[in-house]
């Protein structure tokens, strides 16, 4: 009924009802992730979550703005609100806010010359925009840097570019999400609609590689063609990949045809919502455009769904760091070093020292 009077100098930052235990959420909330395509920040504040905090994002004259979605007069969602004249309007009352945050106008007062307190003001998060993409720090400082993705900023490209509908989130972690991206092992069996080859489940010898800022994979395999757009181009297809990892979950999935040239990059990143649900941000270039984006994005969204339905059923929902708790086979080289990285370079799955 009431909230308990908190007389401590440290009030708790966790969000409520966090899902994440309190050592992983401040390990990731110093991370970038990505909250909106660029795109879909309109006219309209838009709500979103990361990492369990609600958040509310708002385009004024400034750019675009990201706050906690919280009103601090009485606690509404503000993100129900409009923006009007370069300012959030809190649905409730009427209080509006400027870019900074800052309110700078109360309706109910009889002097509107009055000083407004500082403290009623929006808790403003880090943000910042790349590759159409928002990206958010809950944090003040950044731990790890963005993904580097070249190819996505050149003028002059050999590229086109599909942006990947927002689907549903994924009742899954991010951490599984990543994993099932970057496993090498599951398309023979599981994208049978799509690239998976039934013949070729042997996973040849492969490198690995410690960059700057992830993990590298190079492997080469003869993936299915079906036909989809073309069923006269239906057959085996040698293709190279090479999947490169920023952590935590951004993945560029780089595909060449050895012999007809034809390349694609496959843009993933994982947003954790919550500790069991993720939000998917995809972006794919190909050289080859031999269809409608609307039939691109849909052989993409096809072969989301054959993912899905596998990394939402496994137990546990998050990917046990302990090495001891899942058997690894040898083309599991990929995840064991991504699980150990997370662990050694982040800390991740062991209690905070902070
Ligand atoms: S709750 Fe936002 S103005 Fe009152
Ligand atoms: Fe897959």
């Amino acid at each position: 009924m009431f909230l308990p009077t908190d007389n401590s100098k440290n009030p708790p930052t966790l969000p409520r009802n966090c899902t994440f235990s309190e050592s992983d959420w401040q390990i990731l909330a110093g991370f970038w992730h990505p909250v909106a395509f660029l795109n879909d920040i309109a006219n309209d504040p838009v709500s979103s979550t990361l990492l369990d905090e609600k958040l509310v994002i708002y385009r004024t004259s400034e750019g675009v703005n990201v706050a906690k979605d919280l009103c601090m007069h009485r606690g509404t969602r503000i993100s129900l609100g409009s923006i009007r004249q370069d300012r959030l309007i809190c649905p409730m009352h009427g209080l509006e806010f400027d870019w900074t945050g800052q309110c700078r106008k109360i309706p109910s007062l009889v002097d509107q010359t009055a000083a407004i307190p500082r403290k009623l003001c929006l808790r403003k998060y880090l943000s910042t925009e790349r590759y159409g993409i928002l990206w958010v720090c809950l944090k003040n400082e950044p731990i790890h840097p963005l993904p580097e993705w070249p190819e996505l900023e050149q003028k002059e490209s050999e590229y086109e570019r599909i942006d990947i509908p927002l689907e549903s989130a994924w009742n899954a972690s991010a951490s599984r999400q990543t994993e099932n991206f970057i496993d090498i092992a599951h398309h023979p069996f599981v994208h049978l609609e799509t690239f998976g080859n039934p013949n070729e489940t042997q996973i040849e010898e492969h490198v690995i590689e410690k960059t700057t800022n992830g993990l590298k994979l190079h492997f080469r395999r003869k993936e299915m063609e079906r036909g989809w757009h073309d069923p006269s181009s239906a057959g085996e297809r040698l293709t190279d990949y090479i999947y490169d990892l920023t952590f935590p979950f951004a993945k560029d999935l780089f595909t060449e045809g050895v012999e007809d040239g034809i390349k694609c990059h496959f843009y993933d990143i994982a947003s954790p919502v919550s500790a069991n649900r993720t939000e998917i941000f995809q972006i794919n270039l190909t050289n080859n455009l031999f269809c409608s984006r609307e039939e691109f994005s849909k052989y993409q969204l096809v072969t989301n769904e054959e993912d899905r339905q596998y990394v939402e059923a496994q137990c546990p929902e998050e990917v046990p760091l302990d090495l001891r708790q899942e058997i690894h086979t040898p083309s599991d080289r990929f995840s064991i070093e991504y699980r150990r990285a997370l662990v050694e370079k982040f800390g991740l799955g062991s209690p905070y020292v902070g």
